[in-house]
């Protein structure tokens, strides 16, 4: 039922114009007109059913009188809050951080951010390995931290606090495979610690940090650490063995490639370029390139510095991704 107000009036010239306000003052609707004494009505549509209002009495010399309309709230039953429980389960996508203090190695299963569940996940020997995830299970031969939150999906691990033991000197050249599925949410950035050249199968492996490309071929690389996710989702790494490194012996001349063997990877099946001195094997760029495919193929066996410089120069996604592709110097 609208608001029905009942007025008195006896001050100023009759008649009166009686209007219904908001309580500012600013929208008033015209109610009804009358002579003086004692009238009832409705308060006019939109202010029909709210209150506080201002009923504004104007008289025939345009004098105006306000009174205050306003009805006491119904008292409502106050509802005595009910806690909600603070969840008290582990926290679902945090810094995983699983170590091995033996010479074989260990394995756990757990739950990454989206509830994949992964199994028997590999810690190389006297390492530590970092995953965003839950749920750690089945450890064997490891031992587990929770840390803290991941940060965008992102495990950063805790600077190590120097020690005054002797460092172990030579940590063992492990050959990894790493894969992203086509399903995975972007491209990862992996940082590793690279030890010998040749991981098998391949012949060369990217210079770290590299970006690991969803839905693409496996890449190998030997690294002493296990491989760490800069940015992006976690891939699947999996420990193919032990690199076989040649003993390093003091090499005579700087090692790279010459103009020949770039000239000879021309096409779309191996495309190699030079970018300031640098050679790039981009076979596996040329169909994901936002600026298309040909921009790519135009580059293949030639020095394509002036090319990417024009394009490129002072942008550090391509220059990131440039990176990723990076064989070794070019041999003048
Ligand atoms: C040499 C290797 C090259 C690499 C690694 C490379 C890498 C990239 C990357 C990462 C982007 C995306 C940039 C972003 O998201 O901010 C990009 C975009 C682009 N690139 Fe390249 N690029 C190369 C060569 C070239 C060349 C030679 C050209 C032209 C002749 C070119 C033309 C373009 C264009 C037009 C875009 C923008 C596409 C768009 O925004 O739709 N790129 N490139």
């Amino acid at each position: 039922m609208p608001n029905q107000i009942t007025l008195t009036v006896s001050t100023g010239t009759p008649p009166y114009n009686i209007y219904v306000c908001d309580i500012t003052n600013t929208y008033c609707y015209f109610a009804t007109t009358f002579g003086g004494g004692t009238i009832t009505f409705d308060s006019p549509s939109p202010l029909g059913y709210t209150t506080p209002i201002l009923i504004k009495i104007v008289d025939s010399l345009n004098c105006e009188t306000f009174e205050l309309y306003q009805c006491v709230p119904t008292q409502t039953p106050t509802l005595t809050p009910t806690v909600t429980p603070t969840p008290t389960g582990p926290c679902t996508c945090c810094c995983i951080e699983v170590s091995s203090n033996n010479s074989s190695g260990g394995t756990f299963t757990y739950t990454d951010c989206f509830g994949n569940v992964f199994n028997d996940v590999f810690v190389p020997p006297y390492s530590t390995v970092y995953y965003c995830g839950s749920n750690v299970t089945n450890l064997v031969n490891a031992a587990l931290n929770y840390g803290s939150p991941c940060v965008n999906g992102t495990c950063i691990p805790p600077t190590p606090t120097p020690t005054l033991t002797p460092t172990i000197t030579s940590l063992p050249c492990i050959s990894y495979s790493l894969f992203l599925p086509n399903t995975s949410f972007d491209d990862a950035l992996v940082s590793f610690d690279p030890c010998c050249d040749n991981p098998p199968p391949i012949g060369y492996m990217p210079y770290s940090p590299f970006i690991l490309e969803r839905g693409n071929t496996p890449t190998f690389i030997c690294s002493t650490t296990y491989p760490i996710v800069l940015t992006g989702p976690n891939p699947i790494i999996t420990v193919i063995g032990t690199c076989p490194c040649p003993t390093p012996t003091p090499t005579p001349t700087v090692a790279g490639y010459t103009m020949t063997q770039v000239r000879a990877n021309n096409n779309a099946q191996s495309c190699w370029t030079v970018v300031n001195d640098y050679v790039y094997n981009l076979t596996s760029w040329i169909n994901s390139h936002p600026g298309g495919s040909g921009a790519i193929l135009f580059l293949c066996g030639t020095d394509g510095t002036n090319a990417f410089k024009a394009q490129h120069e002072n942008q550090s996604r391509p220059a990131i991704r440039l990176d990723g592709y990076k064989l070794g110097p070019l041999n003048k």
